[in-house]
């Protein structure tokens, strides 16, 4: 059953549900998809910040993988936080005899600034998820460490083309949220082309979990046999809208509003 909307999401929780493996289920749901999990740590976590987070085994994340993939089965597998080494050996490992295309969001460091993965862990993520990755969707800080660039401009944004690239992905989503200015522009970089998306930047202090929900709204679009380029262009919309309909919750960097319609 290919082009099912079955998503299987390798990620970490947040308890409070913004961003994460609940941002994502809340998202594939809403895109009429199917969402199961392979819950790679428990995070201690509201819209001020993480204040701890607690590995699930390696062993652990495995068998949530393949159990989901040998009975369920995925149209697409969607990354987010992948802890440490050894996780994302274990997760590439049970990935590996199934297949499936995955979308790679190389969950680094939260909005609060509390780091999601290991030092020593950026090199075995480029070596096992990023370079098979249908889709890697890398925020600027994260492209800098993928590429060792610094990427502070949307000049230096297109610069670091070629190393992106060199990654090995089939399409990089450079987001650029981070940047300043009365425009976020989001590079979508295929082996022929790179695309420029720009929108008005919205001002609010709902940002949490935008990077989550964007790689998950692509990852419902692919697994529903979109392209890359239709997968972004819809995840992005839907981001918006869930930006722009937020409701006011937590006193630091609150959610989305995933269920706006
Ligand atoms: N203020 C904003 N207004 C409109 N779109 C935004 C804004 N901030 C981010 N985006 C968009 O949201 C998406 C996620 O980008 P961002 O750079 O915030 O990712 P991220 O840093 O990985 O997020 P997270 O911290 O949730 O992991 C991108 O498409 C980006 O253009
Ligand atoms: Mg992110």
């Amino acid at each position: 059953m290919a082009g099912g909307g079955r998503v299987l999401i390798v990620a970490g929780s947040d308890s409070g549900g913004g961003a994460g493996i609940q941002a994502d289920i809340k998202t594939v749901t809403m895109l009429g998809g199917y969402a199961m999990t392979a819950i790679t740590a428990v995070t201690v976590q509201n819209t001020l910040g993480v204040s701890a987070v607690h590995p699930v085994p390696p062993k652990i994340v495995a068998g949530q993988i393949s159990v989901c993939l040998s009975d369920i089965g995925a149209d697409i597998v969607k990354t987010g936080m992948l802890v440490d080494k050894d996780t994302i050996e274990a997760a590439a490992e049970a990935l590996e005899s199934f297949d499936v295309p995955e979308v790679v969001d190389p969950v680094m460091v939260a909005k609060g600034g509390h780091a999601l993965l290991a030092d020593d862990a950026a090199a075995a993520l480029i070596e096992h998820f990023a370079a098979g990755a249908a889709i890697l969707t890398p925020n600027l800080p994260e492209a800098e460490v993928l590429t060792g660039r610094k990427i502070r401009t949307e000049s230096d944004m297109n610069a670091a083309v070629p190393a992106l690239r060199a990654l090995g992905a089939k399409a990089v989503l450079l987001k650029g949220g981070h940047l300043e200015g009365p425009q976020v522009v989001d590079l979508l970089i295929t082996k022929g082309e790179v695309m420029r998306f720009a929108d008005p930047r919205i001002e609010t202090t709902a940002t949490h979990g935008t990077g989550c929900t964007l790689a998950s709204a692509i990852a419902a679009g692919m697994a529903f046999g979109l392209g890359p380029e239709q997968a972004v262009r819809r995840a992005r919309l839907f981001v918006r809208r869930a930006m722009e309909n937020a409701i006011p919750l937590g006193q630091g960097h609150g959610p989305l509003n995933h269920g706006a319609r």
